[in-house]
């Protein structure tokens, strides 16, 4: 692996500082946000054959998913005791019991006689986990319960056919399992995570959506998507607000987990600035902030596309070129404006919007920042749902996107942001993943919540926008998943052996292959 050149990259934390003191709420600021924890420059060539190559896939059985604490599930998927969850992680499976009020136990989700999966899917309430080939039966907490036509099988020691355990652990209400009897305690694995959520612990979050889709790509080729926001410039331009990427986000590495603090806005990057498009609307309508272009849904998967001198052309929602002087444009600004859209009348959970109320510009003043308005407008959200603690709540953790990957698959943000994203392979096939997204919202102090308790499957071709519970996040995952599949294809195709990663931009990335290198004990150079 060829040595990176020690740049020094660390772009933002002055600046990044200087916001933290002028915070509506500097008082509350979490320390744990001061921390500069920079990861040493390189190496950053990545072999591409890590994402394509099926012996990755099997290492990655053995030394990965075999040995590491991963989320299996959520209280939240259990409504009551003798309700069961599978968790499938290649080859593997299990199933998480909740075995009494406040208990949960996990065992190979394999029958002791011949073998067969005892659950396939999510089950309720049951009283005895029985396989549905012969009917033996074990009690919730794995201990044998009947064997039909017992006789035959002479020398069998009841005591001896518990279900076996895997090793479960549990934080802020998620359900950790981890296939290595030997391994090291979960708490040893987080480390200090816990403190970036001291403000609302995950403990006090429930589950208001959860969204899986499979992918046609490796895991880590979807994972690496939403770990750094490097491809916002690109790939989603209509959020960029105020400031350019590489100073709006900071990068920190500690232990077993990575952290980007996307604030954005920070003045030293100013952006243009444009007159208003009649009919902008954010959606249908809109300008690229950086050029000024202007994309417009004029017909069912079809965008015109005006740049500031006039010059026009029309393309379909997926960027291809219709007619007209311009031919090339950003496809991803296409997709946005002429792909899927929310419903008007979709859903609209507690605590969240988009709109900033004109009573909140009325009472912070024409100037005041667009981060301190979004900040002051969630917190008057946030009053209807957890009044204790709503006014306390710092700017920084209400305006920015603050997100973490755990290693090796799991991606909590903080701490007033609810998403969490889990991603492995789909099954058996390295050639796939499975993407979910979570909202873990807060807990409402009025105890008024319900939280959801299935997954809400998407088809692989399905249109994110078909889950409008995830909001505007919906529109957002249509841009990614442009990417996704031809970055795979591209990883397959490349004339080169590595991909390079940035050495601050892409420190999450870094920070993950530096762990899957100790964990597959990869040489030099694989
Ligand atoms: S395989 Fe389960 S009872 Fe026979
Ligand atoms: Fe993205």
């Amino acid at each position: 692996m060829a040595e990176a050149i020690d740049h020094s990259v660390r772009t933002m934390d002055d600046a990044f500082s200087a916001m933290l003191d002028a915070d509506t709420n500097a008082a509350h600021i979490n320390p744990t946000l001061r921390r500069n924890s920079p990861l040493p420059p390189g190496p950053s060539l990545v072999p591409v054959a890590r994402y394509t190559d099926r012996a990755y896939h099997e290492l990655e059985k053995e030394k990965l998913w075999k040995k590491s604490w991963q989320v299996a599930a959520h209280e939240d998927d259990f409504a009551a005791v003798g309700d069961v969850v599978p968790y499938d992680i290649t080859d593997m499976s299990f199933i998480i019991v909740r075995s009494g009020e406040d208990e949960y136990k996990a065992f190979y989700n394999a029958c002791l006689h011949r073998g067969r999966k005892l659950r396939e899917e999510r089950a309720r309430s049951l009283d005895e986990l029985r396989c549905a080939f012969h009917g033996w039966a074990w009690n919730l907490d794995g201990s044998l319960k009947q064997i039909p036509c017992a006789y035959d099988f002479a020398g069998l020691k009841r005591d001896e056919e518990s279900l076996p355990e895997v090793r479960l652990a549990r934080w802020g209400r998620f359900i950790f399992i981890n296939p290595d009897p030997d391994c090291a305690p979960l708490e040893e694995h987080l480390g200090d995570l816990g403190d970036n959520f001291a403000m609302l612990p995950y403990d006090r979050r429930y589950k208001m959506a959860h969204v899986a889709k499979v992918i046609r790509a490796n895991w880590k080729t979807v994972q690496e998507a939403f770990m750094e926001s490097y491809h916002v410039l690109m790939t989603h331009p209509q959020i960029l607000t105020g400031g350019a990427h590489d100073l709006c986000t900071k990068y920190d590495a500690f232990g077993s987990y990575s952290r980007a603090i996307r604030c954005g806005a920070l003045e030293s990057e100013g952006m243009p600035s444009w007159e208003p498009v009649p009919g902008e609307n954010g959606t249908t309508c809109l300008r690229h902030p950086l050029n000024g272009w202007v994309y417009e849904r004029i017909a069912d998967n079809v965008v015109q596309v005006t740049t500031p001198k006039g010059k026009t052309g029309k393309f379909t929602a997926n960027g291809d070129w219709l007619e007209g002087e311009l031919k090339d444009v950003n496809p991803h600004m296409c997709d946005w404006a002429g792909g899927g859209q929310l419903p008007a009348d979709g859903p609209k959970p507690r605590g969240r919007d988009h709109a900033i109320p004109q009573e909140v510009r009325d009472k912070l003043g024409q100037n005041a920042h667009p981060r301190t308005l979004r900040a002051e407008m969630q917190r008057i959200l946030l009053r209807d749902v957890i009044p204790s603690i709503a006014d306390d709540i710092p700017d920084v953790e209400l305006h920015s996107s603050i997100f973490f990957t755990v290693f090796p698959n799991w991606h909590p943000w903080g701490s007033f942001n609810s998403i969490n994203y889990r991603f492995r392979p789909n099954g058996d096939n390295h050639e796939e993943a499975i993407m979910e997204c979570m909202f873990l919202a807060p807990i409402p102090e009025d105890g008024d919540y319900t939280p959801v308790r299935e997954i809400h499957w998407l088809e692989p071709d399905e249109d994110w926008t078909n889950a409008p519970e995830l909001g505007m996040l919906a529109k957002v995952f249509n841009q990614d998943l442009r990417n996704l599949p031809h970055v795979f294809a591209g990883q397959k195709a490349t004339a080169r052996t590595h991909l390079r990663i940035g050495d601050y931009n892409e420190l999450k990335l870094r920070h993950f292959h530096a762990h899957y290198e100790k964990a597959l004990e990869l040489a030099d150079g694989m």
